[in-house]
């Protein structure tokens, strides 16, 4: 694949304007854009519409978690909008996968990504929420985000998801337990020399995609540089072999 397919930017907006104006700058540069919850509630479908309408591909990043009927009808929706990506959480367990990946089957071009461990999260985190592994005599021990991704990917690929959303960490794990079909989508990703910012388990494009990364997510480094381009394109340039 070569490295523009592979990047994916996140238009984190909370209107309309903002989102068409770096579209705009990016031009013909950039392909493939992350629509979240903030912008998809702030301004609706539409946009998504015209972005595929412009020849751009969509990942929409609803991080489903609900009834398997709800999940359904949602991929559906998202399917009817030509998105390209949807994702769903792996912790929902295989029913709510099962259903995504049933209902993503009318939408050719549509892969359902399942969320493992959102990149902000740490070990402590997960001791916090109750994710802890057990010992034969039901101690409970910490469970490390690398064996909990590598866990939840296990499920969603016997559920039938495409792929997984990831930390550019867990990376290369993941592609030895997924092979090479699977799509691993790394967010958490920091421009070469620059800030990991919140971002607790990160590390830059080129070293995710090395790692086994098929795609990565870069949002604010892109979206609000002075200069989107020259961002997008420093990108691309630790991407190139
Ligand atoms: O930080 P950045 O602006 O590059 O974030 C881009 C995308 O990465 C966000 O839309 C968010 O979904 C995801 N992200 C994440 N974990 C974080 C921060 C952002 O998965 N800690």
């Amino acid at each position: 694949m070569e490295p523009t397919s592979r990047i994916i930017v996140a238009l984190d907006f909370d209107n309309r304007r903002a989102a068409d104006e770096v579209v705009d700058r990016l031009g013909e540069e950039c392909r493939f854009y992350k629509v979240g919850l903030e912008l998809l509630t702030a301004v609706g479908p539409g946009l998504i519409e015209d972005l595929v309408t412009k020849g751009k591909e969509v990942f929409l990043d609803l991080k489903l978690f609900e009834i398997p009927n709800s999940v359904a009808g949602a991929v559906r929706a998202a399917g009817a909008l030509g998105v390209s990506m949807v994702t769903v959480h792996a912790m929902g367990g295989t029913g709510i996968m099962a259903a995504a990946v049933a209902a993503a089957r009318d939408f050719p071009r549509l892969r359902v990504l399942a969320l493992t461990v959102v990149t902000s999260m740490t070990s402590s985190d997960l001791a916090d929420i109750g994710v802890t592994g057990s010992t034969e005599t039901s101690a409970a021990t910490s469970t490390s985000t690398e064996e909990q991704v590598l866990r939840l990917a296990r499920l969603a690929e016997g559920a039938g998801c495409h792929g997984v959303i990831a930390s550019p960490q867990e990376a290369g794990a993941l592609r030895g337990v997924l092979g090479s079909n699977a799509l691993i989508v790394t967010p958490g990703v920091a421009l070469p020399g620059g800030s990991a910012g919140e971002h607790a388990r990160s590390g830059t494009p080129g070293a995710a995609v090395a790692a086994g990364a098929s795609h990565v997510v870069v949002g604010r480094s892109v979206t609000r540089a002075a200069d989107p381009v020259a961002a997008f394109r420093l990108v691309r340039a630790d991407l190139e072999p």
